[in-house]
């Protein structure tokens, strides 16, 4: 009798607690992706194109919360506060993998090594994008996809023509030992700095120039503060989309599953606005007046080649020559 009344009381208690547990999981499953630039850019549109996706195809199971503009952490930050799951998705620039330790990812920051988006896609979709994603995994960090911003221009207050325009010019680089020593190679002093302090440090004089492609230039307004821009299109800069493992393996199947989708179509997305986002931005800021845009001679450009070509070599052990190798051999160079 009383062993039945315990199991009934029990029996209720468990009902009860399953009711309680039951509205918990109804809630959305939250997803904060941060990032440093400006909602109007190809990654901003990107992330914004996958919240909209994500939720739709989970059937509201997951919130997408969408930070641009630096507003909850700065580079830096924002990878620590990923593999601490204060944030779970991120896509910064391929040239802020280094301090991580994925030293890898700074050979798409090699000078002139890809010639076209094309070049570029033959390695993001391919076994160099599977290598380097792997190589994120013991860093309790899932690589989902490659995201395309462009090609950089170099800008300055002087015009920046010849190599020798760059010696002694303090010249704002992201984290990565690849663009110090494309500055290096130039004659510049290369400055690491968070993405959110570039205007201001460009406008006070801190530095004197960047480069950037011109969706980023052109959405921070840097070309307000920059007189002299070289269309030298010497490097690249473009996006990984990256989750915390341990949030994404948790996640249920159909939840991820709808995750990817979104993710895969989101993708398609943001690599195919992003090189006419930048030529409108390029247009932009031609019209705006404020920067005088030079595009390279022949002979200047075979002298940007000469000055930068041999960071390759210089950066080989750093990178790892076979890296290197399996993308020059996929880009066909
Ligand atoms: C930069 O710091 O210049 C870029 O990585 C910003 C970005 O995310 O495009």
């Amino acid at each position: 009798m009383l062993n039945r009344r315990l199991f009934a009381a029990l029996g209720t208690a468990a009902t009860l607690a399953l009711t309680v547990a039951l509205p918990a999981h109804a809630e959305p499953i939250v997803i904060k992706f941060s990032h440093v630039v400006s909602p109007d850019t190809p990654k901003g549109k990107g992330a914004a194109k996958f919240e909209e996706l994500a939720e739709k195809y989970t059937n509201g199971a997951v919130d997408v919360e969408v930070y641009p503009n630096s507003q909850l952490y700065k580079d830096k930050e924002e990878l620590e506060a990923l593999q601490l799951g204060a944030v779970q998705m991120l896509a910064p620039s391929l040239a802020k993998f280094g301090p991580l330790g994925v030293q890898d990812f700074e050979v798409f920051d090699l000078p002139f090594i890809f010639p076209s988006y094309d070049a570029l896609h033959a390695v993001t979709g391919g076994d160099v994008g599977k290598m380097l994603f792997a190589k994120l995994e013991d860093k309790g960090i899932t690589g989902l996809a490659f995201w395309d911003n462009g090609f950089k221009i170099m800008s300055a207050n002087s015009p920046l023509n010849v190599p020798d325009d760059f010696l002694g010019l303090k010249m704002r680089i992201q984290s990565s030992k690849v663009l110090e020593a494309e500055m290096n190679a130039l004659g510049a002093v290369p400055q690491v700095m968070a993405f959110s302090e570039v205007y201001q440090a460009l406008q006070t004089g801190v530095v004197d120039g960047t480069e950037n492609p011109p969706s980023n230039m052109y959405t921070q307004k840097m070309n307000e503060v920059q007189k002299h821009a070289t269309i030298s299109n010497h490097g690249y800069l473009g996006y990984a989309v990256i989750v915390n493992k341990k949030f994404w393996d948790e996640l249920p199947a159909d939840v991820r599953a709808g995750l990817e989708q979104a993710m895969a179509e989101a993708t398609d997305y943001a690599n195919s606005i992003a090189k006419g986002e930048n030529d409108a931005a390029l247009e932009a800021m031609k019209a705006a007046g404020t920067t005088e845009f030079h595009d390279l001679t022949p002979e200047e450009l075979e002298a940007w080649k000469a000055a930068l070509l041999p960071v390759h070599e210089e950066m080989a052990e750093r990178i790892g020559a076979e890296t290197i190798a399996a993308v020059k051999a996929a880009t066909g160079m």
